[in-house]
């Protein structure tokens, strides 16, 4: 896959050796190279490049309701999630967490996704495989409640009722390994600390992330809709004192 990007910086994912029709016309099949500027039959200029995670993030097919950025982003800032590191996580929904996961675990980590829906799973592992992240990832048409790995060094929940994993969880992870739970309710967080009461886990923090995008220029100003509430985040170790 190759990135076009035009003058005003609007982005096409193209595969290569094809006939690409654009907006603003077609580029006859010709090899992609990065850096490469490619005009189209009407002259418009298209600028080549190799696609980022994120050009490939913003692309991902969508079944399931995706993680956005910013809450992934939070994850990996307070768990310090790194290369090497074994993950596991429910559900896959639409992989997107999957691929955000795998990209920083690599390439000694994995990252055990478990779905229980297979049409979603399909989704998930058509996203990983786009990204080229599939040695990285292993997908279980499982219910999380069946989680079989142990001494893993993190647990992202995002599903409903992360409450009734909690003691499979527990065993899952090593001593001093992180379960983050993802959900769109703060009733939902009060059930998960209520259960995490009775369990070794230690919540270090429950948090919010709220991102305000500005419009730069002339009249430089926030804009005017944004994104008002994706989720709330519950960070947890396990800590049994
Ligand atoms: C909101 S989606 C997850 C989105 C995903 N994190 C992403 O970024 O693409 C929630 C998923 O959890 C799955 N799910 C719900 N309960 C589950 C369980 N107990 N075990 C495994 N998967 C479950 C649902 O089928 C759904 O696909």
């Amino acid at each position: 896959m190759k990135l076009l990007i035009d003058e005003e910086g609007r982005k096409i994912l193209v595969k290569e050796n094809k006939e690409i029709h654009t907006h603003q016309g077609v580029v006859k099949k010709q090899k992609l190279l990065h850096g490469k500027v490619v005009k189209t039959n009407i002259g418009k200029k298209f600028l080549v490049i190799e696609p980022s995670f994120v050009d490939l993030f913003e692309r991902i097919k969508r079944g399931p309701q995706i993680i956005t950025l910013k809450d992934a982003g939070i994850i990996s800032a307070y768990t310090g999630v790194s290369s090497g590191w074994k993950i596991a996580e429910a559900g896959s929904g639409s992989g997107a967490l999957t691929c955000y996961l795998a990209n920083l675990v690599k390439p000694k980590g994995k990252v055990y996704s478990y779905e229980k829906r297979k049409d979603f799973l399909k989704i998930a592992k058509e996203n990983v495989e786009k990204f080229g992240l599939s040695k990285f990832v292993v997908f279980k048409n499982k219910d999380i409640s069946n989680i079989s790995e142990k001494n893993l060094d993190m647990v992202v929940l995002d599903l409903p009722n992360p409450w009734e994993y909690i003691k499979q969880i527990e065993k899952a992870l090593k001593i001093g390994g992180f379960l983050v739970i993802y959900v769109p309710t703060i009733n939902q967080i009060i059930k998960a600390v209520d259960a995490l009461e009775n369990s070794s886990f230690k919540v270090f923090k429950v948090c919010e992330v709220i991102e305000r995008d500005w419009k730069v220029g002339k009249a430089t100003r926030p804009l005017n809709v944004i994104l008002g509430h994706t989720a709330f985040l519950l960070f947890s170790r396990k800590l049994p004192l």
